[in-house]
């Protein structure tokens, strides 16, 4: 029996298709009729056995985000700090970029390639627009020492590609989940093309859960600081702006990864601070 077309050519991502693929789908539920419907025309109307299917409109590739010029930012010279956010992007990534636009901050974010296929690649080319900086953090948010060769290769090469498909950009910096890394991430990471970045301020902010703790230990950074931090926990999220305030005060500039090394760190190799 000849497969009905719209499950031919059907995707994964079934929650983001549109209702038409319903209602199309319970339209096709009689044998075809002759001559058969084009499964290849969306869009389109198609008479099925007397029934009216209507089928889907598949959705177009993104349309790609221009980052802002590059800043004359010199971290030998004046005092920088790097915020990054991992894990994400989730539910409060938007509070958080607004944030950091009203204070014209710039972050990493190192994203999990399944956070971005289950959410989309909105918050992702926003980053992009707004100037920050996107990081490679696995697939599935596995330790990757624990895995194969190849398993390794696999969290870190999906990941590439789907951001590379949401936003045009080819990711230079990656963080192993749990800072777990050892010789075979180091040369799989290398291979990819891939600076590995941990940290030397870690906030603790996925254990404590709270505003005020998490804002004064990132306030504790130093110039050169790599500030670890989660933008899928609300508490860090509503902590950004007093830790904004608090390192302006010290007159910090927030910079990216690729602004605090002056230019693209080196694949394979460990960077924890400047
Ligand atoms: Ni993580």
């Amino acid at each position: 029996m000849r497969a009905p077309a719209l499950l031919s050519g059907g995707s994964v991502r079934v929650w983001v298709l549109p209702m038409a693929f319903l209602i199309g789908f319970t339209g096709v539920a009689g044998p075809p009729a002759d001559p058969p419907a084009d499964p290849g025309a969306p869009g389109e109307a198609a008479s099925a056995g007397g029934l009216v299917a209507v089928l889907p409109q598949r959705p177009g590739p993104p349309e790609l985000p221009t980052p802002p010029p590059a800043r004359a930012t010199d971290c030998a010279k004046t005092r920088c700090v790097a915020l990054t956010f991992d894990d994400g992007p989730g539910e409060h990534t938007g509070a958080l970029l607004d944030t950091l636009a009203a204070h014209r901050a710039r972050a990493t974010f190192f994203v999990l390639g399944g956070m971005v296929e289950q959410s989309g690649g909105e918050d992702l080319r926003r980053m992009v627009t707004d100037g920050h900086e996107l990081g490679n953090h696995g697939w599935s948010h596995t330790a990757l020492t624990g895995l194969s060769r190849s398993g390794i290769r696999s969290e870190l090469r999906r990941t590439q590609e789907i951001v590379e498909r949401e936003t045009g950009v080819r990711m230079t910096l990656m963080r192993p989940p749990y800072g777990a890394t050892d010789e075979r991430v180091a040369a799989e990471s290398r291979s990819q093309g891939l600076a590995q970045i941990l940290w030397s301020l870690d906030t603790m902010d996925w254990r404590d859960r709270d505003v005020a703790v998490v804002s004064r230990r990132a306030a504790k950074a130093t110039s050169g600081s790599i500030v670890l931090m989660h933008d899928i926990h609300l508490t860090t999220v509503k902590a950004v702006p007093k830790l904004l305030e608090n390192l302006a005060g010290k007159e910090f500039t927030f910079v990216t990864l690729s602004e605090l090394y002056g230019g693209a760190p080196s694949p394979g190799r460990r960077y924890t601070r400047r």
